[in-house]
């Protein structure tokens, strides 16, 4: 039985408003060309920063520090959200899958079992991203997986993959699939009958989220379930290379296998198994749904096969979906958002679409939905669709800085929470002109929210989930960029392992609140405690430790 009544803090009021500003792809990195934050005007987080030690610190946020398997694990925005929100450290799924895979628990659990029934008369798919990025899949994952199945009795494997070419480097899918081809070739010679039979960029097919354009799932489903793309190819390898002529890795279009009577060689049919091998939820849970659900309406599925499906993990514990899965999740309860509104914190959240359940459902710990419909409000602002946004790098900053604003002002919440999603949605396409315009506009979007938080004399709260814009390249081990064979600056789409900022102010914030200096490791876990004192709470004994003391004059 959890008791949800927090402590009063000894010292810190309650009943002030606080803003919390999550800036995306926003970590700290020295100052060159190549760190699009300094480039970028970026006024009043320059003046944050003013504020060190005291009210400006760095804090980590990748690596073990936000549950992922090692310290060369960059950071991301689940993992980062998860620890924000839920002020401790769970061993993230990333993590969980290797300790699976490798003590075999994996094929003893009920999902494997359950997928396992289809192996006699049934093809099993795999469906998911092909990168070593360690953010929503890892390749020696499905290496393993695909042995592992193999072994455990599936006799036809079908391999559906996403290009990246967004948490690594453009172009590095052609090696992948080549590793994969490898692999499938070694288990034809064991006698599994194992092929590719589909591919695409993940930013064109299959891993849209939070619902902001289902056609990129369509165009995915017809090519992974009806076995029908623009393009046919006879060897992925080839596929890749030759759609790369007009589109990178985050963008192939689609395209299927075929045999030699041009014959799609996987689509999915009754009776087969299916699998998404990503842990990561975000972008995985539109195609779940379409894979799982009955009744489903978000596009024409044409056909709806009758197959056992599980995800690598459940991807929503509140829809329980997909209802069966290989791994557990890791069991984020308890989050500081579900303490903080039994404590009857009146709480807002708000982002646009490509962002919003960054600040609601994986800082909720992976759950959708309100915890108190009447003392929550998330709002979500609609993302530009079907257009990169390096063409519109602004995005909706200017949008949620008003309703961030109109939220203060209108003292109807304690707590007001955004993500700016400008530094890494722009950051990721790895254009860097862009990438300095939009850090522009997330910080113009920062200071109307600390405006009206000075109005209303709040305090407010502002930090990162992980590093993006603040790096742009490649670098040798001395920190110089670097540049491929044709003398071209090799290009950094993904996030960083830098630390971020978190700075603290406002005029509810009293001067003798301040940082402590006896947390020097302190990372995004400890912001959860920090919060809940800022509104005059003292946090659950289990929460990493408050990064805020309280000085006697
Ligand atoms: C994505 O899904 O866009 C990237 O793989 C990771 O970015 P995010 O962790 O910032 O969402
Ligand atoms: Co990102």
């Amino acid at each position: 039985q959890v008791s949800w009544k927090l402590e009063d803090h000894p010292k810190l009021p309650k009943g002030k408003t606080i803003a919390v500003v999550v800036l995306d792809g926003w970590g700290e990195n020295k100052p060159d060309d190549y760190n699009c934050i300094h480039v970028a005007q970026t006024a009043t987080m320059d003046s944050l920063k003013q504020g060190a030690p005291e009210k400006w610190r760095l804090i980590r946020a990748h690596g073990t520090a936000v549950g992922l398997p090692t310290e060369e694990d960059m950071g991301n925005s689940e993992v980062g959200h998860n620890a924000l929100g839920a002020g401790r450290i769970f061993a993230q799924g990333a993590k969980l899958v290797d300790l699976a895979l490798a003590s075999g628990k994996i094929y003893e659990g009920e999902g494997f079992n359950y997928i396992s029934e289809s192996f006699e008369k049934g093809t099993l798919h795999l469906i998911g991203l092909l990168s070593d990025g360690g953010v929503h899949s890892r390749l020696d994952q499905l290496q393993l997986l695909l042995k592992g199945a193999s072994e455990h009795g599936a006799k036809r494997i079908r391999v559906h993959f996403l290009t990246d070419g967004r948490d690594v480097s453009d172009g590095s899918s052609v090696g992948f699939v080549e590793t994969i081809e490898n692999d499938l070739a070694n288990l034809r010679e064991k006698g599994v009958d194992a092929r590719i039979a589909s591919g695409g960029g993940r930013m064109y097919v299959t891993m849209d989220r939070y619902e902001n354009d289902w056609g990129v799932v369509k165009r995915g489903w017809d090519a992974q379930v009806l076995g029908e793309a623009p393009h046919k190819f006879t060897n992925a390898v080839e596929a890749v290379k030759k759609l790369r002529e007009n589109a990178n890795d985050q963008y192939l279009p689609p395209f299927v296998i075929v045999d030699e009577h041009n014959k799609a060689v996987g689509p999915i049919v009754d009776g087969d198994a299916v699998v998404t091998f990503n842990f990561r939820a975000d972008r995985m849970v539109m195609l779940a749904k379409a894979l799982e659900y009955q009744d489903f309406d978000k596009f024409d599925r044409v056909r709806f096969p009758k197959i056992r499906y599980a995800g690598m993990l459940q991807y929503d514990g509140e829809l329980k979906l997909p209802s069966h899965y290989l791994v557990s999740p890791p069991e984020i309860d308890r989050t500081s958002g579900e303490y903080l509104v039994y404590n009857g914190i009146r709480t807002f959240a708000c982002s646009e679409t490509v962002k919003f359940g960054h600040v609601t459902f994986f800082w909720n710990g992976n759950r959708s939905g309100y915890f108190n419909p009447e003392l929550e409000k998330y709002v979500e602002i609609p993302s530009d669709i079907g257009i990169s946004f390096n063409l519109q790098p602004k995005m909706k900053a200017l949008e949620i800085g008003e309703r961030a604003r109109d939220a203060i002002l209108s003292h109807k919440f304690d707590q007001v929470r955004v993500n700016i999603a400008n530094g890494d949605m722009v950051g990721h396409t790895g254009d860097i002109q862009a990438t300095t315009v939009a850090c522009k506009a997330a910080d113009e979007a920062v200071k109307m929210i600390l405006d009206a938080i000075e109005q209303v004399g709040g305090i407010y709260v502002v930090t990162a989930d992980h590093g993006n814009a603040e790096d742009m390249v490649k670098r040798d081990k001395c920190g110089q960029p670097l540049y491929d064979k044709n003398g071209q600056l090799q290009i950094l789409t993904s996030h960083t392992c830098h630390p971020v900022p978190i700075a603290i102010g406002g005029p509810g914030l009293g001067p003798d609140v301040r940082f402590r200096n006896d947390v020097p490791d302190g990372g995004l876990a400890n912001v959860a405690a920090t919060i809940m004192n800022l509104h005059g709470f003292v946090a659950p004994n289990d929460y990493e430790p408050t990064l805020i003391q309280v000085v006697d004059n």
